[in-house]
């Protein structure tokens, strides 16, 4: 079977990792990467043997000006793949969209784009099966995926009345220098709820939940507080059991030291993950309660990460190179070394 081709437009925090994710993979391939400038990480892509391309024509002097080599421009790379993963930041993907149909090719945004963009949203677990064939699909937000990925198992199971989510979120990615707070707390939208909770619903469309969100002067993970109503009965054991089955989430606990972001990550280290990635939900196992009759937990995203795998799954639904969800999440989680 011959490789399905993958343009990467957009070699940031997400591109460069959904990259070296599908370079991973036995079934498809990257064809060639896109930048603007010819910045560090235009100079880590030829580092990587990625094919280097200019998002457009007037920008190919200032890559050969910095000793690096195009292959030529996004209109080139487009006219020779099956599909384009999207990683430009978010509301430029959009703008895309008339080029991408142009070239007849398949593609995927990420969250920063609205829903409408793709019609699509997508989550390996929850919705692995409606993606299979489609031309265009989201791979939504971190937070989006981190709350699909808990709150789904849950409604499979037990049924939700109501989830109640608090998310405090990191307030730039590491590498970024330009974002506060540096000293401050903000309630981040402050009319609520928040967008999060009709983001779940354009995966989950029947499902109750509310959610608020502050942020943080943090750059490491988003932190979820989870409060949620379940139609049947449970004991804490049972959710525990329910989410070890899961492919993409890891149990932390107190009793193991791990009381922070900062150690989570610190554990992404010592796995020897690349980038210190953390692609799994990590849910603190011993704060999986049951009060007053209502589930409660925390858990840790890690927002330059969760998306990837994500990401890969969609794209072998959309180019038709595994019709079962499970085995593509399978593939690619011991491609990528997740739930090692
Ligand atoms: N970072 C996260 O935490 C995170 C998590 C989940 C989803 N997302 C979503 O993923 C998408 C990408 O975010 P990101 O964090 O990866 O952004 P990023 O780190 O800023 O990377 C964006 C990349 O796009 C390039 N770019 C900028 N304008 C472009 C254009 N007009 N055409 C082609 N490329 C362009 C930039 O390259 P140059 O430097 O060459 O301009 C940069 O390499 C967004 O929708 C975002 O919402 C982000």
């Amino acid at each position: 079977m011959s490789k399905a081709k993958i343009a990467i437009n957009g070699y940031g925090t997400i591109g460069k990792r959904v990259a070296d994710a599908v370079t991973a993979q036995d079934d498809m391939e990257i064809a060639g990467v896109v930048k603007t400038r010819p910045s560090f990480e235009a100079k880590l892509a030829n580092d990587r043997k990625f094919d280097l391309y200019a998002a457009s024509p007037d920008k190919i002097d200032s890559f050969n000006q910095a000793g690096l080599e195009v292959s030529g421009t996004l209109d080139d790379l487009l006219a020779d793949v099956d599909l384009v993963v999207d990683c430009t930041p978010g509301g430029v993907g959009a703008a895309y969209k008339e080029l991408y149909q142009k070239h007849g090719i398949k593609a995927i945004w990420q969250g920063g784009e609205d829903h409408e963009v793709a019609g699509f949203s997508f989550n390996s677990e929850a919705n692995y099966s409606d993606a299979i064939g489609r031309d265009f699909t989201r791979v939504v937000s971190c937070n989006t995926t981190g709350l699909t990925r808990a709150l789904y198992p849950l409604d499979q199971t037990f049924g939700i009345k109501k989830s109640r989510v608090t998310l405090m979120r990191r307030a730039a990615d590491p590498g970024n220098i330009k974002s506060g707070p540096i000293n401050a707390i903000i309630p981040n939208p402050i009319s609520l709820p928040s967008h999060h909770g009709p983001d779940v619903n354009s995966i989950l469309p029947h499902l109750k939940i509310a959610t608020v969100a502050v942020k943080l002067s943090t750059t490491l993970m988003h932190f979820h507080a989870l409060n949620v109503e379940l139609d049947s009965d449970f004991e804490p054991q049972d959710i525990i059991d329910l989410y070890a089955a899961r492919p993409r989430i890891r149990f932390v606990s107190g009793a193991d030291k791990i009381t922070s972001t900062a150690e989570v990550m610190e554990l992404a280290r010592d796995l020897g993950r690349s980038r210190s990635d953390m692609f799994e939900n990590v849910i603190w196992k011993d704060s999986i309660s049951k009060y007053q009759g209502e589930l409660y937990f925390f858990q840790a995203i890690h927002q330059e990460s969760d998306v990837v795998p994500e990401n890969v799954d969609a794209i072998r639904a959309m180019c038709e190179l595994e019709s079962d969800g499970e085995k593509s999440i399978a593939m690619t989680n011991k491609t990528m070394g997740i739930g090692k």
